[in-house]
């Protein structure tokens, strides 16, 4: 079975190809980062333009990369939401199209669901990761720990109730002066700082559940650089500071996956194996922090390879072959969905 996947539900235009034999035979993804990064956060308008611009192109490229014609396909998938809607009606248009054309089936992918199932394409295990497993998804947009029992079956057992981890991390970095986006800034500006000399708080650390907050955190950033002498930032107070904000961070995340662990292994004891996603998943420090708890708890760590990590097209088309040979697929009626919870 092989088939095409989009997306285009963000900054990224992407097409990939994959195999049910867990083969990726075409990959490419085109950054929108520059066309944004002036405005210091993604432009929906811009973007949608851009992905209407390149997605034809990269579909072929594509295509160009697995050696193969439209006619060797057996569906094709897009990301159907959440995400900014200009942009999803690009890439779920340019689906239905090919689909229409060629008598293909088609399948709408939650953009959640793709994060998700990546894991089963990547774990090295020879016949992939089975279900069930917890899956930390930490992005620019999402922050969820969720129990993932199998194809469609997704039980979220925690969520941020104010803004997503990447977001925290891209709002911290804009006050210290780190430029957009701020994760991987502030994860350099952090090497070799004193994560103890500004007092942070741990939001939600020791609550019951599984939830996440992270505007306090913000917040205190923001008191501890108006309480530094009026003037230019000192390099070596921002390393101090945007240690310690990753230090606040891993101690938070530490604490709520540990409380999900708990649950899930209670819940699902042949379950073993955390699995972490989503943009956020690339900081070393909080990678260190999770490979050590996964250790500490008789889990398996599993992160797929930075590049499937972050936002990418492999995941949506594995998630939609996932879909096609349970005998799942979506009518050409299909409407995307800017909110579409999992
Ligand atoms: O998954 P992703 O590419 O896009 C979505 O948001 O869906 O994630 C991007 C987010 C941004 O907020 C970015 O700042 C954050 O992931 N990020 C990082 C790092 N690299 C990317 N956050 C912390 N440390 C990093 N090294
Ligand atoms: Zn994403």
């Amino acid at each position: 079975m092989i088939v095409l996947g989009i997306e285009t539900s963000c900054d990224e235009t992407a097409a990939a190809v994959v195999t049910d034999r867990r083969e990726i035979l075409g990959d490419v993804v085109l950054s929108q980062l520059s066309d944004h990064r002036p405005y210091g956060g993604v432009v929906p308008e811009i973007a949608a333009r851009a992905h209407l611009d390149h997605l034809d192109g990269l579909v072929r490229r594509a295509m160009d990369e697995a050696g193969i014609g439209f006619d060797r396909l057996d569906g094709v998938a897009a990301t159907g939401g959440p995400g900014l809607i200009g942009g999803v009606i690009v890439g779920v248009m340019t689906a239905k199209a090919i689909a229409a054309v060629q008598g293909l089936p088609f399948v709408a992918v939650n953009h959640l669901e793709g994060h998700a199932l990546t894991a089963r394409l990547t774990d090295p295990a020879p016949e992939g990761l089975a279900f069930p497993y917890l899956l930390l998804l930490v992005s620019g947009g999402h922050c969820q720990i969720l129990a993932v029992e199998g194809v469609g079956r997704y039980r979220r057992l925690g969520t941020t109730i104010d803004d997503a981890v990447g977001e925290a991390f891209d709002k911290a970095a804009k006050l210290m002066g780190l430029g957009y986006p701020g994760g991987p800034l502030l994860e350099r500006a952090a090497e070799g700082g004193d994560p103890a000399r500004f007092e942070l708080p741990r939001p939600m650390k020791g609550r019951p559940g599984c939830d996440f907050s992270f505007s306090g955190l913000k917040t205190a950033v923001r008191n501890r650089l108006d309480e530094l002498p009026p003037g230019p930032l000192d390099p070596a107070d921002v390393r101090d500071l945007a240690a310690g904000f990753q230090a606040a961070v891993g101690d938070v995340m530490v604490d709520r996956c540990a409380r999900a662990m708990a649950r899930f292994r209670a819940e699902h004891p042949t379950g073993d194996t955390l699995v972490v996603a989503g943009g956020v998943a690339a900081n070393k420090y909080l990678r260190a922090r999770l490979t050590a708890l996964a250790e500490k708890q008789g889990f398996r760590f599993q992160a797929p390879p930075m590049r499937l990590c972050t936002d990418n097209a492999v995941m949506i088309a594995w998630a939609g072959l996932e879909r096609l040979r349970l005998g799942q697929s979506d009518g050409l009626d299909f409407a995307p969905r800017p909110r579409w919870p999992l």
